[in-house]
């Protein structure tokens, strides 16, 4: 008997299985703004049980890369309404992954006027993609004052707000990967001095205001986090009390009843392992829906729901290059490799011309 391919109660939703389409960056939204090709995309992968989009921003601060969509302007809304409408309309469920890039952005990325903000001025290694100059170095963010860290979590909120007038059926908050959610959560880009700095409870705070805020505006069933414990994506090192951190946000978002957690592991893609145990402790001490990701394949996905290890996989490269990923899993069939190439560049190359299986 598959698990994988039963339905599951997301809160008060009803998924048409377990099979979750993980957040993919694709920078196909020129302007910022969500368009017809994006929904072709996201259409062709409906038959999942949840789509949780390309990390979008909350605000145009949040805007690290270019043609990446947001989520605060009436134009971003309303494209975002024609792709949710779509994608309802083939069965699947849809979130919003509000992504706030922080430091992980460069100002030839940004709109007029907006700003590179973090926890503190710390500038990642590395170098960052622009359209205008190709690869530049990160530039050093600006430290956040406390009224930017009021406005910001403002800004989160008016988003949450948009995703629900936009159709989608809930947010997830990226708090991975190095964006500005993780750079308070680490001690290497957070070095405040003031309550959001030091020890975890002020590390976690802005997170935590966060999500009570975004709680506050659509309600705990509509609000899913994600997270990278031992991830090191985005210049973040790991240091000695990775685990007890992230034991205390494991604590403290369950107590704020998050309808899931979504954990990513991505040592499929070259990056040193999460323990397993993280992974239990999530499992033990976070009562809602606990999705894993990261080179899940059918096999595994099956067995990790069947050990009781999460309660949805979520699947990244695969979804990007199978428009059918769940016909083609159900069936044993051949999949289509993903192209790196054409992951993040403009036009429906390598985008929504994957093949599909003849039926
Ligand atoms: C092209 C591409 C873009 C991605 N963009 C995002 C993103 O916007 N937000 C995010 O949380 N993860 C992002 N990821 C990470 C994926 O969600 C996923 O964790 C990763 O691909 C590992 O899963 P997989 O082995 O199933 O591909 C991206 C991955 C890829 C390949």
């Amino acid at each position: 008997m598959s698990m994988l391919y039963s339905k599951y109660a997301l809160g008060p939703l009803t998924l048409q299985n377990r099979l979750v389409m993980a957040p993919m960056t694709r920078n196909r939204a020129t302007d910022n703004i969500p368009n017809a090709l994006m929904a072709e995309y996201y259409v062709q992968r409906a038959t999942a049980g949840l789509i949780i989009t390309e990390g979008t921003a909350p605000s145009p601060n949040g805007l690290g890369y270019p043609r990446i969509p947001g989520i605060f302007s009436p134009a971003q809304v309303e494209g975002w309404r024609r792709i949710t409408d779509a994608v309802h309309a083939k069965g699947a469920k849809m979130f919003v992954q509000l992504m706030h890039c922080g430091r992980i952005a460069h100002p030839l990325n940004l709109p007029a006027g907006a700003r590179m903000l973090a926890p503190s001025a710390v500038e990642a290694g590395g170098e960052m993609y622009t359209d205008a100059e190709g690869m530049k170095p990160h530039p050093a963010p600006q430290a956040m004052t406390e009224v930017d860290i009021r406005s910001t979590i403002a800004e989160y909120a008016h988003a949450a707000k948009n995703a629900v007038t936009a159709g989608f059926d809930g947010i997830e908050l990226h708090s991975a990967n190095g964006y500005l959610l993780e750079q308070f959560i680490r001690p290497n880009t957070n070095q405040r001095t003031d309550g959001y700095g030091g020890p975890i409870e002020n590390r976690a705070r802005f997170v935590l205001e966060v999500a009570e805020a975004v709680i506050g505006a659509i309600g705990m069933d509509k609000v899913g986090i994600r997270l990278s414990p031992f991830g090191v994506f985005n210049d973040m090192p790991l240091y000695d009390a990775m685990e007890a951190d992230y034991t205390y946000l494991a604590q403290q978002l369950n107590a704020r009843g998050l309808v899931f957690v979504h954990l990513v592991d991505h040592s499929p893609m070259g990056a040193p392992p999460v323990p397993d145990a993280i992974k239990a402790t999530f499992r033990k001490l976070f009562k809602r829906t606990l999705i894993l990701s990261g080179g899940y394949d059918a096999e595994r996905a099956e067995s990790d729901l069947a050990a009781g290890r999460c309660d949805l996989t979520a699947v990244g490269r695969p979804f990007l290059a199978n428009p059918d990923l769940v016909d083609r899993w159900r069936t044993n069939a051949a999949v289509n490799a993903p192209d790196m190439s054409t992951f993040y560049t403009p036009g429906p190359k390598g985008y929504t011309d994957y093949p599909v299986l003849m039926k």
